[in-house]
């Protein structure tokens, strides 16, 4: 769809699916340079760019002036840039609003000024949830019906990245991805926060009775997908990446009891989260159709022992990062 990217600006690049896009780029793509803007909230740490050769820069992705001038450099931007966690979302969405609406509102007006080619980043929680025994997944085509104040706002980010295409014409293309997993993942969410909890000899935690589903894919299968998407997509498309991984919250934490050693019953169930959505399931159909797009990581097992080992060899990384987020919980009436 355009000229070969040499020059690429990843926002939100310090957390777990940006600096994997960058490590991901660096291996694939070594030619291509990367800058990185991230503001380094709890959810961002250097740390996880160690060795990527990336240009990090602290800062806002709502501050005009910083993301115009790191725009103008660049022939493509990838916007990661969020915050991502639907049980803090519930408890102040402020900072949801500021970064992933006026945050995006921002970078939409710098790109419209340079010219530069955006890629958003998505989630298919924008489409709201499904029942367990509807055979129906989401589409391209599924109407928004967010939940939570983070599935809204970005739902709302979706919605501004549209408008610029139609109404200024910008160049830009849209992903809507389902649960991933990998590592560098923040110690809050589900997965690593089981293995961590595991590894530092307390009881897992399942929301209410864990009949939840979530299309669990690889981080780095998701970042194929937008690597293709950047190459091949169609300007103003949406993309709805998944891999078919769909498995309930009770079956992943019985298989990461059984992969690191601990009795099926050795965990708790606790209060549920609030309008906690029930079902994701991804269509990925013309990602793969038209764009010949297929995901690496097809055992869920596989990956997950990979994502325990990165864990168990990396406490140095999460450790701190565990008390901080259990003190939080703690704090929170569910979870
Ligand atoms: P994350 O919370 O791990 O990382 C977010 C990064 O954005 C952090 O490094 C943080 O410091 C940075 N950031 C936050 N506010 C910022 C601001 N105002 N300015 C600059 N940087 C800021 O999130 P993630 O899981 O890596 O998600 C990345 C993107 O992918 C998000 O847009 C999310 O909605 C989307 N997504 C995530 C998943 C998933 O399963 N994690 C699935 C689909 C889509
Ligand atoms: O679908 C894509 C979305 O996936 C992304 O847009 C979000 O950024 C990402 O955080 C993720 O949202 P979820 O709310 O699905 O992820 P989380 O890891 O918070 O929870 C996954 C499931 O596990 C969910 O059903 C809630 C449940 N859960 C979560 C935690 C933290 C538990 O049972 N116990 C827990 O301790």
């Amino acid at each position: 769809m355009s000229a070969p990217i040499t020059r690429v600006l990843v926002t939100g690049g310090a957390g777990f699916i940006g600096a994997n896009f960058v490590h991901l780029t660096r291996r694939l793509r070594p030619e291509v340079h990367i800058t990185v803007l991230d503001k380094l909230t709890y959810a961002g740490d250097r740390a996880s760019l160690a060795g990527s050769g990336a240009e990090l820069v602290v800062g806002d992705v709502a501050d005009a002036e910083l993301v115009d001038e790191l725009v103008a450099r660049v022939d493509a931007v990838v916007h990661f840039a969020a915050e991502s966690h639907n049980d803090n979302s519930l408890t102040d969405p402020s900072p949801f609003i500021h970064t992933n609406l006026v945050g995006t509102f921002t970078l939409l007006e710098a790109v419209r000024r340079h010219g530069v080619r955006l890629h958003h980043v998505s989630t298919d929680e924008v489409y709201g949830d499904l029942a367990l025994d509807d055979p129906v997944r989401f589409t391209e085509t599924t109407a928004y019906n967010p939940s939570s104040p983070y599935s809204a706002s970005k739902a709302g980010s979706d919605m501004l990245v549209r408008a610029w295409v139609r109404s200024f014409g910008i160049t830009a293309t849209l992903s809507n991805c389902s649960n991933n997993y990998g590592p560098y993942q923040h110690v809050e969410k589900f997965i690593p926060r089981q293995i961590t909890h595991v590894l530092t000899g307390r009881r897992p935690v399942l929301y209410g009775a864990g009949r939840n589903v979530r299309d669990w894919i690889h981080v780095d299968d998701h970042n194929t997908a937008v690597w293709r998407i950047l190459d091949a997509g169609e300007t103003g498309r949406t993309y709805l990446i998944g891999a078919d991984g769909e498995l309930d919250n009770r079956t992943v934490l019985a298989m990461i009891l059984e992969q690191m050693g601990r009795g099926a019953d050795d965990f708790d169930h606790v209060a549920d989260r609030p309008g906690h959505d029930l079902r994701y399931a991804i269509d990925a159909g013309p990602l793969r159709t038209e764009l010949g797009w297929r995901p690496r990581y097809t055992d869920f097992a596989e990956g997950l022992a990979d994502t325990i080992a990165w864990y168990r060899e990396h406490s140095d990384w999460w450790a701190q990062a565990k008390e901080r987020v259990e003190r939080r919980y703690a704090e929170q009436e569910w979870g």
